[in-house]
Parts: structure tokens; C-alpha cells; sequence
């Protein structure tokens, strides 16, 4: 297994790359639908797997373009398989599937959570097993102890809205677009500190799960509070609630990623998923662990949030070590009638 090309298609973005066995990630490309959904304030399921549909053919041209490679160099494909939105993964599962048929290699469904999870490790600077993962996308937030591939021990996790989708949500109260977090870490750094409290939920008692909504609860309070005395919000008071959103967030997160690493003994963490881009936790965690000689590591802000490359990389290593699907296109060249049976109605 040389040259794996992946391909995610799990919620609005198209993405792919081409992962080789010596040379590491040599290309990827990206296609963002923000802009399709921005109007609706998140994502629409049928509007992105159209678009998926228009953009995956033109991206798998141009990435091998890129790499200077053609698919008759490709080894294997890997594609999300889940967990996403069903229709997208839908046209990445069957443009792979159907590639793989046509070219006659394998092809992998890689799960999207254990993509982003070892997203760091396409860096230079990447640790080896065994660490903890911190991982905070919109859809989940969780810390795992990570001994292996494919090893992934659950250490706590989000009672209800994710880190992300807190961003995302906390943004909306704000009048501010999708997604969420880059733009709350973009007028935070305007917020004067100290002009509004929030809470860092669940810290104060032992165990390493989250909550996130009451943190969201408290962002409205404040808003409808001071929007009622300021008839709407002014830029100013919007940066000074993002700014102490964002660090109550990431406090929670640091607070819980150092429990997690005493729990376990170990002296590395991984933080990935969309939220691991955010700049205030990355230098958080990087003060707070250098004081315990423990590192901390994360993959380039585009292999934060959704992207090919993390998919190539997953299929590449998992093909690599022998892992096969069955191809569910099946047909037969020789076949009995007297195998057959009725037809059963499920
Ligand atoms: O991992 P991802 O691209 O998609 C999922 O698998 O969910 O994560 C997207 C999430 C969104 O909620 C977005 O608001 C958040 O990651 N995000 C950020 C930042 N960049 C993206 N949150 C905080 N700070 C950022 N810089
Ligand atoms: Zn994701």
C-alpha cells in the first residue's frame, strides 16, 4: 500500500488528498460550502450533498494533478463513512466505492472522529502512543486514552452541546455568522477582559465529562440583559462577551485535559477537531503543560476542521496494516438456479 487517496464528504465541506507511504500527505484540495449554508445559519442537508456531488470529480482531478499522479497510481481510497450527515457520506461512499470497483484496489470507510483524532500526526511534531486525546468538533467533545490505533479508551465526554456547537450557538445569540468559532475567536480578541463572568461548568466537582449548555444559557442571559439597557448590542459589548465566552470554554477544557492527564500518568495530549484551531486554547494548554513537562500537540488549522488529508492519512494506515471492506457492489459470474430462494420481506 503505497498511495491512498481519501475523500470526506461528512457534512459541508469536499474534501481530498493523497497520502503516500514515504513521502508523507502530498496533496490536498478543499472546497468550503460555507457560503451556501451561511444564509440558513447552519448547515442544510440536501443543499450540501448536492454540492458534494458538483465538487468531489473536479477535487479528485485537481488533487492528483497536484501530486503529479494519476488514478492509475492510486493504491487504495479511503472516504468517510461516518458519523455525518447521511447523504453526503453517501456521495463520498459511492464515488470511492465505484472507483475502487473500476480501478480494482480497495477502498476503506474510515470513521470521521478517528480521522480528526490522529490528524496531528501528519506533523512533524507529532507524538507516538501512547497519549490522551482531546477532541472538540461541533458535533462531539471528548478525552480518550489513546494507546494504539484503533484503541481509544473513553475518559469523559459532552453531556450535551459540544464545545463547537457552543460556539456555534453562542455566536448566533450575537448576530454573528456560521461557523461559530473563528468568528467569536476573531472579535474576542477585541473584548476588554473582566466586563462579564460565565461559568466553567462541571469543574468543580471530580470526573472528566462536559456540559456546555448551561455556559450557552448564561450567554443569553447576558444578552437579553444587556440588549434590554442598550436597545441591541454595540460591537464592544458583542467582543467583550465573546472574549470572556471564549476563555470560559477553554478554561473548562484545559482544566479537564490536566485531570485527564494525571488520571492517566501520561505526558502527551493530542487536541483535535475544529475547536483544537482556536488559538487561546492552543496557548493555554501550551503554558499550562510546559509547568508539568508534559506537550501538547495539534495538527495546521486546516487539519483542524474538516479536510481530506486526515482521511488519507487514516486509510492509508489502517489499508497499510491489511484492513478490507467487502465491496457491496456484488455480482457473480457463475450462479445456480437452484440457489435461489424467496424473496424475504424485511
Ligand atoms: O471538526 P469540524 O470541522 O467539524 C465537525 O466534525 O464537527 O468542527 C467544526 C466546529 C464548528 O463548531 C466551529 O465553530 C468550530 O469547529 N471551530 C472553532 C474554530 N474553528 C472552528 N471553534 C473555536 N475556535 C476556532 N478557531
Ligand atoms: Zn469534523
Amino acid at each position: 500500500m503505497n498511495i491512498v487517496l481519501g475523500i470526506e464528504t461528512s457534512c459541508d465541506e469536499t474534501g481530498l488528498a493523497i497520502y503516500h507511504r514515504e513521502k508523507g500527505l502530498m496533496a490536498h484540495s478543499l472546497y468550503s460550502q460555507i457560503v451556501i449554508h451561511a444564509d440558513y445559519g447552519g448547515v442544510v442537508p440536501e443543499l450540501a450533498s448536492r454540492d458534494h456531488i458538483r465538487k468531489v470529480l473536479p477535487l479528485i482531478v485537481e488533487v492528483l494533478e497536484k501530486a503529479g499522479l494519476t488514478l492509475q497510481d492510486l493504491d487504495g481510497i479511503a472516504y468517510t463513512a461516518g458519523p455525518g450527515l447521511l447523504g453526503s457520506l453517501m456521495v463520498g461512499a459511492s464515488i470511492a466505492k465505484s472507483l475502487g470497483v473500476a480501478l480494482s484496489i480497495p477502498t476503506l470507510g474510515v470513521h470521521h472522529m478517528e480521522a480528526h483524532l490522529l490528524a496531528p500526526l501528519l506533523e512533524k511534531a507529532s507524538p507516538s502512543f501512547p497519549f490522551v486525546a482531546l477532541l472538540v468538533s461541533g458535533g462531539h467533545t471528548l478525552l480518550a486514552e489513546v494507546t494504539g490505533l484503533g484503541c481509544y479508551q473513553l475518559l469523559g465526554e459532552s453531556l450535551d452541546d459540544a464545545a463547537g456547537e457552543a460556539f456555534d450557538k453562542t455566536a448566533k445569540l450575537l448576530g454573528l455568522n456560521y461557523p461559530g468559532g473563528p468568528n467569536i475567536a476573531k472579535i474576542a480578541t477585541l473584548g476588554k477582559p473582566g466586563q462579564y463572568k460565565f461559568p466553567r461548568p462541571m469543574t468543580d466537582r471530580p470526573g472528566l465529562d462536559f456540559s456546555f449548555s448551561g455556559l450557552k444559557t448564561a450567554v443569553l442571559n447576558t444578552v437579553n440583559s444587556v440588549a434590554n439597557n442598550e436597545a441591541g448590542l454595540e460591537k464592544q459589548t458583542k467582543a467583550d462577551i465573546a472574549y470572556e465566552f471564549e476563555q470560559a470554554v477553554v478554561d473548562t477544557l484545559v482544566i479537564k485535559s490536566l485531570r485527564a492527564l494525571k488520571l492517566t500518568g501520561l505526558n502527551q495530549l493530542i487536541i483535535a477537531g475544529g475547536v483544537a484551531a482556536n488559538i487561546i486554547l492552543r496557548q493555554k494548554l501550551e503554558q499550562r503543560l510546559a509547568k508539568i513537562n508534559a506537550s501538547v500537540f495539534y495538527a495546521r488549522p486546516e487539519f483542524c476542521t474538516d479536510n481530506g488529508a486526515m482521511v488519507a492519512h487514516l486509510g492509508y494506515l489502517r489499508l497499510e496494516l491489511g484492513e478490507r471492506e467487502t465491496c457491496s457492489i456484488s455480482v457473480r459470474s457463475r450462479w445456480s438456479i437452484a440457489d435461489l430462494v424467496p424473496p424475504s420481506v424485511n
